[in-house]
């Protein structure tokens, strides 16, 4: 009897708001390509008909190079400590030799343009914490973010799922290479403000995920003037900041705001103060290809959000033998810029590697310089120019080239058609069959109209 009453999900207890909610996003085609790669992983000798994975960001490019340093130099896996180290009690400040090391190696894949304190350094378990954690305090429940598209779809889980913060899409357009201008961020906060939709910030994600492109210096100046302008927050999301393989170069919030700072006052003109409303989110999961180590930063200006972010972190450590591990890794100065150098050179080789094979296939991309994935033009191959057409296309091109790949919809792109295509996450022989599989399903499309 007692079975019967669990089986029957009418008589299961309620749970909360937040449990029952779907902002998570765990159904847009985004996740649900993953699961399909799960079901049928390609693998070159045990699986060769498999769905290749492309859908993820992963970087295993430059892993040969921290796998070399850690066989090199045994202690670091070691920790330098002992078990009981690394067992006992740990605050939330994190260990200050880790954050001394991730301020020295944020300034490195600036090239030196800025300086890092470690003090305002707040360490949580992924870019993913990060984001909801800086979330929670720059908004409360019913405000909102102004997050130009195409987004990260993680967004949609991570900004709004527990926070109760709403996003508000600015669109931005292939015409002008889906760069945000701060005219298009004024009228979409006016438009959400008169609709009585309170704007807290805006999130950037600099160098873009999904479109690896970096933003322009003047741009970046007007978007950091909007924000003093309208007294909001600027989240500077900088996962890709050490994964810029070409000119030009990234220029971080940090150079504006440290720039600002020397001509004198750090208002851009007359606005309110500016530093206090900048944060900037990082990761190691990208630059380094270490997600499953779980180290993320929030960088703050203000220091009541670094206090807080502080204190929240307590919910989302990482874990003291990965900080030591990591800190003896990072701390060797020569180490990590030759680790940089050598994975900007590689992403390079990869990314031009695809855009030929892509190019060879007929299919355009555009002009990117940053990240582990190209954004893919293929709307020639819609049958309609719809979302509806997207995802026909999309599931067509797992069901028969066995490929996946993110359709520009679930990153809330409003032009149906592009794709996002990551190139890192597999080996040179891999992608190269990747490559022809897709360059057969071009060819038998063509040969069908
Ligand atoms: C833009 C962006 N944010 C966050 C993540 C996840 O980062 P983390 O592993 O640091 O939580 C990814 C990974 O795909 C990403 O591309």
């Amino acid at each position: 009897m007692g079975g019967r009453v669990l089986a029957s999900s009418l008589l299961q207890p309620s749970l909360s708001y937040i449990a029952t909610s779907t902002a998570h996003g765990e159904d847009s085609p985004y996740f649900s390509g993953w699961r399909a790669y799960d079901k049928n992983p390609y693998d070159p000798v045990t699986n060769p008909s498999g769905v290749i994975q492309m859908g993820l960001a992963e970087n295993q490019v430059s892993l040969d190079l921290l796998e070399a340093y850690l066989r090199e130099h045994p202690a670091a896996s070691h920790c330098g400590v002992g078990f009981r180290e690394n067992a006992l009690f740990q605050d939330y400040h994190g260990l200050k030799s880790f954050r001394m090391a991730m301020a020295r190696f944020m300034e490195t894949i600036r090239g030196g343009k800025a300086r890092f304190d470690p003090d305002r350094i707040v360490l949580t378990a992924g870019a993913t914490a990060a984001n909801e954690l800086l979330t929670f305090i720059l908004a409360n429940p019913g405000d909102s973010l102004l997050v130009p598209t195409p987004y990260y779809p993680g967004f949609d889980r991570d900004l709004r799922w527990r926070t109760g913060v709403n996003i508000v899409p600015v669109h931005c357009s292939s015409v002008t290479g889906f760069q945000v201008t701060a005219s298009a961020l004024q009228a979409a906060y006016d438009e959400a403000m008169a609709a009585g939709i309170r704007v807290r910030g805006v999130i950037l994600t600099n160098p873009s995920n999904p479109l690896g492109t970096t933003v322009e210096r003047a741009v970046l100046e007007d978007i950091v003037d909007f924000v003093a302008r309208n007294d909001i927050h600027l989240v500077s999301y900088e996962i890709y900041s050490g994964s810029v393989s070409a000119a030009p170069d990234l220029v971080r919030v940090a150079e504006v705001v440290e720039d600002r700072a020397c001509r004198g006052g750090d208002d851009g003109g007359g606005h309110r103060s500016v530093a206090a409303r900048v944060h900037v989110v990082y990761s190691l999961s990208k630059d380094l290809g270490l997600p499953g180590f779980r180290v993320g930063v929030v960088y703050s200006y203000n220091d009541a959000v670094v206090a807080t972010a502080r204190r929240m972190s307590s919910f989302t450590l990482v874990s003291s033998q990965t900080q030591r591990t990591l800190s003896a890794m990072l701390s060797d100065a020569g180490f990590a810029a030759a680790y940089v150098h050598a994975n900007r050179a590689r992403l390079r080789e990869r990314h031009d590697h695809v855009v030929a094979g892509l190019a060879r296939a007929g299919v355009a991309c555009l002009r990117s310089n940053a990240g582990l994935f190209v954004w893919v033009d293929m709307r020639p191959l819609l049958d309609e120019s719809t979302v509806a057409g997207e995802l026909r296309l999309w599931r067509r091109v797992i069901a028969e080239a066995m490929l996946n790949i993110s359709p520009g919809s679930s990153c809330h792109c409003s032009e149906p058609g592009w794709f996002r295509v990551c190139f890192a996450n597999m080996s040179l022989e891999t992608l190269d069959v990747a490559l022809r599989r897709l360059s057969c399903f071009v060819e038998k499309w063509n040969k069908c109209i």
